[in-house]
C-alpha cells in the first residue's frame, strides 16, 4: 500500500513477514495530535486496524528532530548500501520522542528489530547519541548553530 499505491517508496520491503524491520514506520494510534507514535512494521499491518491511526514514513520525517537525525547520520557517515536506513531512522525518531537522551542499552533495544546486513550498528548508535544532543540543544536554545552543540571540537570518526 505505502509503496505501490501511495508512491512512498522510502519505506522498504524486505521479508514481508515482520522479521527484518525494513518496513518500519511511525504509527500513532492515540487519535490526537499530541500522541507519541511508536515504530512498527508496516508489512504485517492490516489497513482496517489502522483506521484512525496517523502513519509517518521517512518522507514525513521533518522538523527539528528530522533535521537532527539527518545531520547526525551524515556526520557519522552511517549509510552503507542504504536499504535498511529508512527504517533505522524511523526507529531512532521514535526512540528520541520517548527518551530524549538514551543510553547505549536503550538504543540497542530500540534498534534491535531492524536488521542491517552491512553492519552499520556502531555508527547508528553514535549517530543517535549525536542526534539526541542536537535535538536537545535545539529545543533549549532555538536556532543554536551546530558548532555550539558539540561536546568537543573533534570531528566524528
Ligand atoms: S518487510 Fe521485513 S518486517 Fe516488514
Ligand atoms: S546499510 Fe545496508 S542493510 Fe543497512
Amino acid at each position: 500500500m505505502l509503496r505501490c499505491e501511495l508512491g512512498l517508496t522510502g519505506t522498504k520491503f524486505g521479508c514481508g513477514i515482520g522479521v527484518c524491520g525494513a518496513c518500519t514506520v511511525l504509527i500513532d494510534r492515540s487519535g490526537n495530535a499530541s500522541g507519541r507514535p511508536v515504530a512498527d512494521q508496516a508489512c504485517v499491518k492490516r489497513i482496517r486496524d489502522l483506521e484512525h491511526a496517523k502513519i509517518v514514513t521517512i518522507e514525513g520525517l521533518e522538523g527539528d528532530l528530522g533535521h537532527a537525525l539527518r545531520t547526525a547520520w551524515i556526520e557519522y557517515d552511517v549509510v552503507q548500501c542504504g536499504y535498511c536506513q529508512s527504517a533505522q531512522l524511523m526507529a531512532a525518531a521514535a526512540l528520541l520522542m520517548h527518551t530524549s537522551l538514551p543510553n547505549d542499552g536503550q538504543i540497542d533495544e530500540a534498534m534491535s528489530g531492524i536488521a542491517c546486513r552491512c553492519g552499520t550498528f556502531p555508527r547508528i548508535r553514535k549517530a543517535i547519541h549525536r542526534a539526541a544532543e542536537l535535538w536537545c540543544l535545539k529545543r533549549q536554545h532555538g536556532s543554536t548553530p551546530d558548532i555550539l552543540c558539540r561536546k568537543d571540537s573533534k570531528a566524528p570518526p
